[in-house]
């Protein structure tokens, strides 16, 4: 399942970020901001289970709370870009950590690092990485959790291009897929166009000014 989530406030969001007059703390406050509102969503079909709890008037209320852990993982660097947004939204969840980077020689993707924490097979996993563009490291990581034995994937990226959509719907047909926005097409080098150029690179203010 692939859900675009359209909103004003999204769609503005974004469009400050597309800017390449955006500065690196605004570009990651917007980003921040719309990862709150798509895990909002994302969230929405989510089980609970009762939860009692005592209010100040001594009285009992049938309350909720998740059924299942719910771990964020966002793929290195990028995406931790949207973690403190939705963190923000779901302070109760875990949080993991897969790095990886592309081999440019042979465009294999290498993984330097996979820590995440020790959860029920079941428990609700979310992959994070703004920008879905060939979709190999995307695929790559949730190919390895579900290796694990983790059944319950959801991928969310702020952008993706019909390519990496492809390559998680056909490899991962299971795994429901989140964007702000769909995008054109990626150019010669990867990047998704019209996009809003290295995400990693605009988040923690490394290139440019
Ligand atoms: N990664 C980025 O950061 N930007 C793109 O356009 C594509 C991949």
């Amino acid at each position: 399942m692939l859900k675009i989530l359209h909103h004003p406030l999204i769609n503005i969001k974004l469009t400050a970020m597309r800017s390449k007059d955006t500065n690196h703390q605004e570009f990651r406050q917007n980003l921040n901001e719309i990862a709150s509102l798509m895990v909002y969503e994302t969230l929405r079909d989510y089980q609970t289970k009762p939860m009692d709890v005592t209010t100040p008037l001594n009285k009992t209320y049938h309350g909720v709370t998740f059924e299942q852990e719910i771990v964020i993982i966002p793929i290195l660097r990028a995406g931790l870009g949207m973690l403190t947004g939705i963190l923000d939204l779901v302070p109760q969840a875990r949080v993991g950590h897969i790095g990886m980077y592309r081999n440019e020689e042979n465009d294999s993707v290498v993984e330097y690092f996979f820590k995440i924490p020790d959860v029920e097979k079941t428990a609700n996993i979310i992959v994070v990485d703004p920008m879905l563009a060939t979709g190999t490291s995307a695929s790559d990581a949730i190919s390895k959790l579900r290796s694990l034995g983790f059944t319950n994937i959801r991928l969310v990226c702020l952008v993706g291009v019909d390519k990496g959509l492809e390559k998680i719907q056909t490899e991962h047909p299971n795994v429901d897929i989140y964007l702000a926005a769909k995008d054109d097409y990626l150019n010669e080098n990867n990047y998704i166009i019209p996009g809003l150029g290295d995400a990693g690179d605009r988040i923690f203010g490394t290139k440019g000014k």
